[in-house]
């Protein structure tokens, strides 16, 4: 008996003991620096890995309206994260120009960059309806012909002329 009670307490111990160790990693922020990192990531790799299958069947009819269609609807979703990556003030002003090109107006007109978010994301998941329905030359209207993402009407560049600054050298 005694020594069962002796094991108990034993074990007890060992519990609260790695209970009282484990949250120190857990509380760490993310830094701007890091949550800057995080979003060119996002803008380049996830929102442009997309739109390289998108302005490939725009431009050269590389691929299929069933990729346009995934991609679409893929885009749809990352859309919905983007306001998530600009919390307040990680843009130039408080960063250096060469780290974001994040411009102050993405705060200071926050409905605006709203809006153009929204219409980023319904007019993804139109064109995901639009392929799906084969409507290929609507299709090839929204994404256009010439390869460039600022040219499409999907807003990428109705937000990057308003709140993209210039590449800083
Ligand atoms: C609602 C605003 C908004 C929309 C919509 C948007 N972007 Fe962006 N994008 C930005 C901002 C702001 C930056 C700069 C981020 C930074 O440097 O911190 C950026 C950066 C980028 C970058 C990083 C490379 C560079 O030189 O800045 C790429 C690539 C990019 N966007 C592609 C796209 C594509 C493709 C779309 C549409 C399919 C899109 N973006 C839609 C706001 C937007």
């Amino acid at each position: 008996m005694r020594t069962t009670f002796k094991f108990m307490g034993l074990v007890l111990m060992a519990l609260v003991t790695s209970v009282a160790i484990l949250p120190i990693e857990v509380t760490h922020a993310a830094s701007g620096e890091e949550i800057i990192k995080a979003r060119v990531t996002y803008m380049e790799d996830n929102v442009g890995g997309q739109w390289k299958v998108l302005a490939a069947f725009g431009k050269g009819g590389t691929g299929s309206l069933a990729d346009v269609e995934k991609s679409a609807a893929n885009l749809a979703e990352l859309a919905k994260k983007l306001p998530t990556h600009f919390p307040k003030d990680t843009g130039r002003g408080n960063f250096p120009d060469k780290l974001t090109r994040a411009l102050p107006a993405i705060w200071t007109n926050a409905a605006e960059f709203q809006k153009i978010s929204q219409m980023f994301a319904t007019e993804s998941a139109k064109l995901a309806a639009l392929a799906k329905a084969g409507n290929k030359d609507a299709v090839v209207d929204i994404i256009g012909n010439t390869g460039s993402y600022n040219r499409s009407k999907l807003g990428c560049g109705e937000c990057h002329e308003k709140f993209r600054g210039d590449q800083a050298r």
